[in-house]
């Protein structure tokens, strides 16, 4: 057979294993075979990947591309620019854009701006708010992989369904085969202790992250698992930050809950310590966590399989908006998020390179987990033959800095500037072609795009492996 392009010599990652020695060959965009260079025929084009690793594509299922409503902090062709070159073959948006991503003609609004910009391959979930939380079918049709719920407030203030409307919701969702992630934040705790906080003139860049304990996280996890459980509904809680948060998502799995989770590389990298060192550059929402909280998001989330998926909240605001020129001014006066993707790939590879995660696991929860959770398996998600053929190569050896001046994203700020990675992404291939490369940006605006969206995969019996 002849192929469109081969990659040779890499080392293929797969959730199962590693292997050595195979060639993957493409044809029309789809893995065509996957074997010993001798078995496969010829190519027009041959990649010599010199013993890089070649995984399935990495999907980044939580970033927030700012368009419609605020391209002055990002738009989709920045954001899929800064996926490219950080090694993510697949986005998908949150909702909380201007207009709100809400109903049938938002989604293709948002649809119709990411086909005419993209970079890479995309999605958009839709909210869910009290205006539209029996909107469930009609918003599924229209094509979106899941839905949104903000409990705590956050940038752009959707107000969320209360409980009675959000049960219905989710039984709703369960009926289409759609996932609900959640904001999981107990917004009154927030308030109360934001108020109190500004009260007492507490404003260091610290004081966001006290203001925001862990009991509101756990108390909204565990609000959602009792509802998810009566309603018999899949449910997804995005940026866990905690270890306590978890331990209660392992808990619901253990309960046969149909609950799954993310976490960031910034909870697993850095400790709240990271607020008094950069200040409101690491400002997020939820915030970064202590030590404790930290080595427990480890053992209970990574090693213990309590959090599926590894996603980055790329969140962009311009350096006004966050007050880059003062880090440590008052915090109210900041905002909360930061770019990620691409620094998400480096920061998970020097886990692997330190043997504190296997490089089977990280292609499981940032490729296989997200694209199976969304509904995007089996087309995204893999390596097998006959699915698009979407790769991250990573040179595992290379050592470098995060440097924010030469980020792609409208926004440069980022608490991984200046931060230290072993393992870099070299070469992004969409469907066959390299999108990015040589640290060049080769996918014109348009080349992504809508990725497909299935019935989520109900949530799989935690897969741990050894370390
Ligand atoms: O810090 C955050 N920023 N957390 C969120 O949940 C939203 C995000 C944003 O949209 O800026
Ligand atoms: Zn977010």
């Amino acid at each position: 057979m002849g192929f469109d392009s081969t990659f040779e010599n890499g080392r293929v990652v797969t959730p199962d294993g590693v292997q050595s020695g195979v060639s993957v060959g493409v044809k029309d965009g789809t893995i065509a075979a996957i074997g010993a260079p001798s078995e496969l025929g010829g190519a027009d084009r041959v990649v010599d990947l010199d013993g890089q690793y070649l995984l399935p594509g990495v999907i980044d299922a939580h970033i927030h591309a700012r368009s419609p409503g605020y391209e002055y902090k990002e738009d989709w062709s920045s954001a899929t620019a800064a996926a490219a070159a950080g090694g993510v073959t697949t986005v998908i948006a949150m909702p909380n854009t201007d207009p709100i991503i809400d109903s049938p003609e938002t989604v293709r609004q948002a649809y119709d701006i990411a086909d005419d910009d993209a970079h890479v391959d995309f999605q958009s979930y839709a909210v869910l708010t009290s205006e539209n939380y029996d909107q469930v079918e009609p918003l599924a049709a229209a094509g979106v992989p899941g839905f949104k719920v903000f409990l705590g407030t956050t940038f752009g203030e959707i107000e969320p369904p209360d409980d009675g409307e959000l049960y219905a919701a989710m039984e709703a969702a369960a009926g289409v085969g759609k996932r609900i992630g959640f904001h999981e934040e107990n917004d009154e705790i927030l308030s109360h202790w934001e108020a109190q906080f500004k009260r007492e003139g507490r404003d260091d860049p610290i004081d966001h992250a006290r203001s925001r304990p862990v009991v509101a996280e756990a108390e909204a996890v565990s609000r959602i698992i009792l509802l998810a459980d009566h309603a018999d509904a899949p449910v997804h809680m995005f940026h866990v930050s905690s270890g306590t948060g978890a331990e209660l998502v392992a808990e619901g799995k253990a309960d046969g809950v149909d609950v799954t989770a993310e976490t960031c590389p910034h909870y697993l990298w850095f400790t709240e310590e990271v607020m008094n060192e950069k200040g409101n550059v690491a400002r997020v929402q939820p915030p970064i966590r202590d030590a404790e909280e930290r080595e427990r998001l480890w053992e209970a989330g990574i090693r213990g399989g309590g959090v599926d998926c590894i996603a980055t909240d790329h969140a962009p605001h311009t350096d006004e908006e966050k007050n880059v020129e003062e880090p440590f001014g008052n915090t109210w006066e900041s905002i909360s998020g930061f770019v990620g993707l691409e620094s998400e790939v480096g920061s998970m590879a020097t886990f692997v390179s330190e043997g504190r995660l296997p490089i089977e696991q990280w292609a499981y929860m940032h490729s296989t987990r997200p694209a199976e959770i969304w509904g995007l398996y089996p087309r995204k998600g893999s390596l097998q033959v006959g699915t698009d053929a979407d790769f991250t190569v990573v040179d595992p050896d290379a050592e470098w800095v995060g440097r924010k001046e030469t980020l792609h994203s409208k926004s440069k700020t980022t608490p991984f500037n200046g931060e230290q990675f072993v393992g870099k992404p070299t070469m992004t291939v969409v469907r066959g072609t390299v999108v990015y490369g040589d640290d060049t940006l080769y996918a014109e605006e348009g080349y992504g795009e809508l990725a497909p969206s299935g019935e989520t995969t109900a949530n799989a019996e935690p897969r741990t492996y050894p370390n």
